[in-house]
């Protein structure tokens, strides 16, 4: 597999090793980071690369990046051509995971706004562990951060100290990994990934203010589900015990793809195995991300 040899620095590109950032930055201090996940697939046809919905996941970066009041903006063309350099430079010769991150890079108060920086950096993935035979989740005692705390659907690595201890209790509990209820009791999502479940042959996933990160990869499937049964997903309120009343089950997001979720709190999902419209979902979704199927050619930027 290839490994990373060139990581970007506002704008510059320098071995991967040489990337360097202050301790006392307010990045450190303060976690004021905005970041994004992004993918870029490799067309097994043409060989070609292709960014998937890169656009939209600038756009939410952006708007991260107001909320939390930074300095300095950046546009869409601007990222566009940093990462289509940074990935030309890395010659990969398979799938490439982006991780972009803006930052304020000097050191300040609490309400210091800049000066602002980023890193992008271009890594290969393997597949997730999980991908083929599922995983089992267990609902976390930690609750959800709620939107008037540190809304969630703001991609900052802040809201990930509230991920990793869910993480970190489902590991210790045996899990491989967790579901996050929001503090009224409500299924909210993983750590990293959105949920979907389906229940009398429907697919459900919480709405958007169960205090989830408004992910791209779950608005791609609600998109194809319709397009590719005529039905709407339900986004809706999600009770924990409906969990246990689930035919199917899978996460979604861009760095974790589509994982079933063969178990919840040790109780099988269905029959414990990966279910019909599980597989269908995903076998859509990486036929789209590959550019094997010709469909939603607007979620693809060439590189
Ligand atoms: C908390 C959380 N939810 C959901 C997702 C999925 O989002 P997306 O599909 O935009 O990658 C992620 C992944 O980045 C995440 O960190």
């Amino acid at each position: 597999m290839w490994e990373s040899k060139v990581i970007m620095m506002n704008g510059e590109l320098m071995p991967f090793e040489d990337a360097r950032l202050h301790p006392l930055s307010l990045a450190v201090a303060y976690a004021t980071t905005v970041f994004e996940g992004v993918r870029a697939y490799r067309s097994p046809e043409s060989g070609e690369f292709a960014f998937f919905r890169l656009d939209e996941h600038i756009k939410r970066l952006q708007t991260g990046m107001k909320v939390m009041r930074f300095e300095q903006a950046y546009d869409v063309d601007f990222f566009t051509e940093c990462l289509t350099r940074l990935v030309h430079a890395n010659e990969p010769d398979s799938d490439v995971y982006i991780r972009l991150l803006v930052y304020i890079e000097g050191a300040g108060l609490m309400a210091t706004t800049g000066p602002v920086g980023f890193t992008a950096a271009a890594m290969p993935r393997k597949k997730p562990k999980f991908a083929e035979t599922g995983m089992s989740l267990g609902v976390s005692s930690w609750q959800r951060l709620s939107d008037n705390a540190s809304p969630p659907r703001i991609k900052c690595t802040a809201n990930y100290h509230n991920a990793r201890l869910t993480m970190l209790q489902a590991k210790a509990d045996g899990y491989d990994g967790a579901l996050m209820l929001t503090p009224q009791g409500k299924v909210s999502e993983a750590p990293i990934a959105c949920f979907f479940m389906v229940r009398d042959g429907k697919l459900i996933t919480p709405d958007i203010t169960s205090n989830i990160l408004e992910s791209i990869t779950r608005d791609t499937i609600i998109t194809r589900y319709k397009e590719l049964t005529g039905l709407e997903v339900e986004e809706r309120v999600v009770d924990r015990s409906e969990l246990y009343f689930a035919e199917e089950a899978f996460l979604c997001g861009t760095g974790q793809e589509i994982l079933p979720v063969t178990a919840i709190d040790r109780l099988p999902v269905g029959d414990g195995s990966v279910g019909p419209i599980t597989e269908k979902m995903r076998q859509d979704y990486f036929n789209i991300v590959r550019g094997v199927s010709d469909v939603h050619p607007e979620w693809r930027t060439l590189i």
